[in-house]
């Protein structure tokens, strides 16, 4: 069976009060659409995407998924906007129908609808709410579908029903063309509504199979920025709960957000209040995450420590490393195993050697440091002449005393100390001491001034 699934896209989301269209607001850092369209891959659909007016940044956001973009140009409703691409899909195919703003619908869920319908079926998902305020009523007949009434067109009685249309259905493409051909809009709204498909369906006696999901969030769209922060939070705790689930332990599971995919590759990880996981992220056993850190695309081997307000992007971390407290670890950083690296130190594009240390308020950037070497406090390397960007390479044992410049492209030898305050801009040779400084001197007599 082969899936065509539409995506309707083309709502303006006028209560999201923003110049960003609705499906782009994001969900744990993806954004609704994406997030959707991501879910319909899994079944080895074809999508097809449904947008409106001002599309066009719609587009642009999914430009690497393979979508079939149509564009519906006046918001007539849902079944005029499944009208706008039902041409896309065959009569043998399956029509698979899924919203830009309902962003957690789930695999297993569509796979459930999906197995579910047969050649002579229609599959409609839907949900039982205890206020089904807004939503279109599911009426049955002796337990049989028999059509969905709109709020707007529902009487008391039909109003009291707390069955509802979640709106994902799944039919067979020649049916729905026919019924979609049919759809009038004569009712409150003057629109063309997708639901009246299926009192056609059941007045031919076509079976209407229902189906739930595993919860109402799955199915749960987003209008405001209420609903779309109650689905953050939703998701969040989700994922907080399978990390706690795998024996993880979390300081508090209300005060972790992932945004992107937090692998954990061995037991006894602790992750401290207040962080924020983006990207790609994995953590090996026994790492330790201080509170308040921010960590994007990073491998953290086992039995390191970030510690409190740490921020890392792009970086390599090996096992046993110390980093932070407040440490930033720019893009291209690799810190080899045992190395540690103090509070206000950045680095960036840099490997820190096994066993080397940045203990205190120095910047190093584009550097190659080799293994137990320390580079004492406000070490800076000077690596920009305005132009380039220069190397400092650091060999192994090398110690490098505090307040020093290092202006690149320069070299310190294996072994080699530098004095404290040396401004360096030549290479410095292996196991020697090398220094720039003026020499001290003291005046003998001198008065302090005396007020005039
Ligand atoms: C729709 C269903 C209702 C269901 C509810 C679930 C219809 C007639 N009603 O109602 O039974 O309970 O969803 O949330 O289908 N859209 C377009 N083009 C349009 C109109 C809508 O792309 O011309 C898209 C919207 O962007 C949105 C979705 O379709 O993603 C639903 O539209 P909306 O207007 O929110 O429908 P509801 O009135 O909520
Ligand atoms: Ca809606």
């Amino acid at each position: 069976m082969k899936i065509k699934t539409i995506i309707l896209a083309a709502g303006q989301g006028t209560r999201m009060k923003s110049q960003k269209a609705k499906v782009l607001h994001k969900i744990a850092g993806k954004s609704m659409l994406r997030r959707v369209v991501e879910t319909s891959q899994e079944l080895q659909s074809e999508i097809i995407v449904v947008y409106g007016r001002g599309g066009e940044q719609v587009k642009q956001s999914l430009a690497d998924l393979p979508i079939k973009w149509v564009q519906q140009e006046e918001p007539l409703g849902t079944g005029h906007a499944v009208q706008q691409a039902i041409s896309q899909v065959s009569q043998d195919e399956v029509a698979l129908i899924l919203y830009g703003d309902v962003p957690l619908i789930r695999s297993e869920t569509l796979g459930k609808i999906i197995e579910g319908l047969s050649d002579e079926s229609l599959s409609l998902l839907t949900v039982k709410l205890r206020d089904p305020t807004g939503y279109g009523r599911i009426k049955r007949t002796d337990g049989v579908v028999e059509k969905i009434v709109e709020q707007k067109d529902a009487n008391e009685t039909e109003l009291a029903i707390n069955e509802v249309n979640t709106g994902i259905m799944a039919v067979n493409g020649g049916a729905l063309a026919t019924w979609l051909s049919a759809l009038k809009n004569n009712n409150s709204q003057n629109e063309y509504y997708l639901t009246d498909v299926i009192e056609m369906a059941a007045k031919q006696g076509v079976p209407i199979n229902t189906f739930h999901p595993h919860d109402a969030f799955e199915v749960e769209g987003v209008n405001s920025k209420q609903q779309l922060h109650a689905l953050e939070r939703h998701y969040q705790m989700q994922q907080a709960e399978s990390l706690m689930a795998a024996g993880v332990t979390l300081a508090d599971k209300n005060r972790i957000d992932i945004r992107g995919d937090l692998n954990i590759t061995g037991g006894d990880v602790f992750i401290d209040v207040n962080n924020v996981f983006e990207g790609s992220v994995s953590l090996g056993e026994g790492v330790e995450v201080g509170p308040n850190c921010v960590i994007k695309d990073a491998t953290v081997g086992a039995n390191t420590v970030i510690k409190a307000n740490s921020v890392l992007e792009d970086c390599t971390i090996g096992s046993n490393v110390s980093v932070g407290p407040f440490a930033r670890i720019r893009p291209g950083t690799v810190l080899e195993n045992s190395a540690r690296v103090g509070n206000f130190v950045e680095i960036k594009k840099t490997t820190v050697g096994e066993g080397s240390k940045v203990s205190h308020l120095s910047y190093i950037g584009d550097a190659e440091v080799g293994k137990g070497v320390n580079i004492g406090a406000g070490t800076i390397t000077c690596n920009y002449d305005g132009i380039n960007k220069l190397k400092t390479i650091i060999e192994d044992g090398a110690f490098i005393g505090s307040g020093t410049q290092l202006v690149a492209p320069v070299t310190i030898g294996a072994g080699a100390t530098i004095g404290a305050g040396t401004t360096l801009s030549k290479d410095a040779p292996k196991d020697t001491l090398t220094v720039t400084r003026a020499k001290q001197i003291t005046l003998e007599g001198w008065k302090k001034p005396t007020k005039e």
